[in-house]
């Protein structure tokens, strides 16, 4: 299934594309021989005219792109300063949030999340039904792009941190498309998309966001699977013993639970885990004093019940909800979670198994001396919280790990990492 939502994402940008520029796209028809048409295909909106963009020239441009600094209004910031390719496409350095905006001292609101492995994200849906196993199970909110879910593709999702007053802060399509016809790569841009693009900027603009798009669904760049948890899976390599009892910890229902969530094993269909169910789900994590917003103490993040996003700002029971990030490449990360309150993986595997046990470790106390427990949620929200394993306990309980089966998840997390070179050269998969 997780390999169709592939297909059907490739399919969908390369349709787009298609119905953009020209409706006979070699690359479309392609795609159309694997899946059926797109239901919008024969949409009222007519195709455009232009070129024909082949998926390697929209991939060199939006590669070009994603690394070009003069796109921003402060002229210093591109998607690569946050999302940096040393970093799985995550966060450079340990803050919490990045700074952008026109003077670049704007602090955003939420950590950045890696752009690895999100090629097969589904779209945002409230009820999801997986058809990996039982069909008639909701497994509740699910999907989408951010933190909440609420882009539903790489291409929306570019159109955000373009346009937002605390990341590359553009005044609108326009002011990209003005900065685009000055980059030096304009020719590219005419070659790939067509002499004329730059008459109607709508059309500028889409065509810079699907460059953008295709770019990030370049294998090699964004879902290599060269970890050496994946030579393990292809049998190409042994885990350590340690790394051994992690994996073991990780999956064991009673202990770390961790892959509940976090999908570890092949699936049915042969594809490689990515570590996330894409659920969203509240883990309840501590308010992060460092973000500036949050100095304004009736200023709250809960995720799918907004502020970022609106549609269900009335469904107290999706306040605290944030999707499911994947491990993969996570010991490339220093800031961890949603708000970005947590620097090591030590304290992120702390928290788990004693946010429970010992609640006075992880949140203030109130005046009268009480613990203010998800200090970073209204009270009416705390039953949202998840309280399964690792979460099952009460002060006083022994924690879920003890401190060395935390090193042995710790290690094996750490097998998660692209870019592993096995010792002896396998024969290729
Ligand atoms: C100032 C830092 C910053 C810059 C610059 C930036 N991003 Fe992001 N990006 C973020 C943050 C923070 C989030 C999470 C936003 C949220 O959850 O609301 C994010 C989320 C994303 C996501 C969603 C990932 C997911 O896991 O769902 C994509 C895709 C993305 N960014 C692509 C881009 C592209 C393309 C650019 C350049 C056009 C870019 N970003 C520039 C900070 C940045
Ligand atoms: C009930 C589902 C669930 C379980 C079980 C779970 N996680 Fe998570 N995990 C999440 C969610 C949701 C987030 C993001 C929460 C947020 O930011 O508010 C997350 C975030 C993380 C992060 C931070 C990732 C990042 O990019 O910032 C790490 C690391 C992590 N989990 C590891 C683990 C480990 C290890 C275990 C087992 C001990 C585990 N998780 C168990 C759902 C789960």
């Amino acid at each position: 299934m997780k390999s169709l939502y592939l297909v059907a994402a490739v399919t969908a940008a390369l349709a787009l594309a298609a119905l953009y520029f020209d409706s006979q796209s070699p690359v479309v028809a392609a795609a159309a021989a694997t899946t059926e048409a797109p239901a919008y295909a024969n949409a009222a909106y007519a195709p455009q005219p232009g070129r024909r963009p082949s998926v390697q020239e929209m991939t060199a441009l939006g590669r070009t792109m994603f690394f070009d600094p003069s796109l921003s209004g402060s002229g210093k910031q591109s998607c690569a300063t946050c999302h940096s390719p040393d970093h799985a496409f995550g966060p450079p350095n340990d803050l919490s949030v990045q700074l952008g905006g026109k003077d670049m001292k704007i602090a955003g609101t939420r950590a950045v999340p890696s752009l690895r492995y999100g090629q097969n994200v589904p779209p945002f849906s409230e009820h999801f039904h997986d058809d990996d196993g039982d069909d008639s199970i909701d497994a509740g909110p699910t999907g989408g792009r951010t933190w909440d879910g609420r882009a539903d593709s790489a291409h929306d999702q570019a159109r955000i941190p373009l346009l937002s007053v605390h990341e590359m802060a553009n005044k609108d399509a326009a002011e990209v498309i003005a900065k685009l016809k000055r980059a030096p790569y304009v020719g590219q841009f005419k070659a790939t998309f067509g002499e004329t693009i730059f008459d109607d900027t709508d059309r500028a603009f889409q065509a810079a966001l699907m460059a953008l798009e295709v770019f990030q669904e370049s294998p090699a760049d964004f879902y290599p699977y060269t970890s050496k948890y994946d030579a393990y899976l292809r049998k190409q390599t042994t885990l350590s013993t340690q790394e051994l009892r992690g994996l073991e910890l990780f999956n064991d229902p009673t202990k770390g639970n961790c892959a509940s969530c976090h999908l570890s094993e092949i699936l049915p269909n042969g594809a490689f885990p990515q570590f996330t169910d894409n659920g969203l789900i509240a883990v309840g994590v501590p308010r992060n004093k460092k973000i500036p917003a949050n100095a304004d103490p009736r200023y709250y993040d809960f995720g799918l019940c907004g502020p970022e996003r609106t549609d269900f700002k009335d469904r107290p029971e999706y306040c605290g909800l944030f999707k499911t990030p994947t491990l993969r490449n996570i010991a490339l990360r220093q800031t961890f979670f949603h708000n970005g309150v947590f620097h090591t993986l030590q304290e992120v595997m702390e928290f788990y198994v004693q946010r429970d046990t010992n609640p006075e470790k992880w949140y203030p106390r109130n005046r009268d001396g009480s613990i203010r427990k998800f200090d970073d949620l209204l009270p009416e929200h705390f039953s949202n919280v998840n309280m399964e394993p690792p979460f099952d306990r009460r002060p006083g309980d022994k924690p879920a790990l003890d401190d060395a089966e935390i090193k042995d998840v710790i290690a094996f997390l750490k097998t998660l990492t692209d870019g592993y070179k096995p010792e002896s050269k396998p024969e290729s998969k």
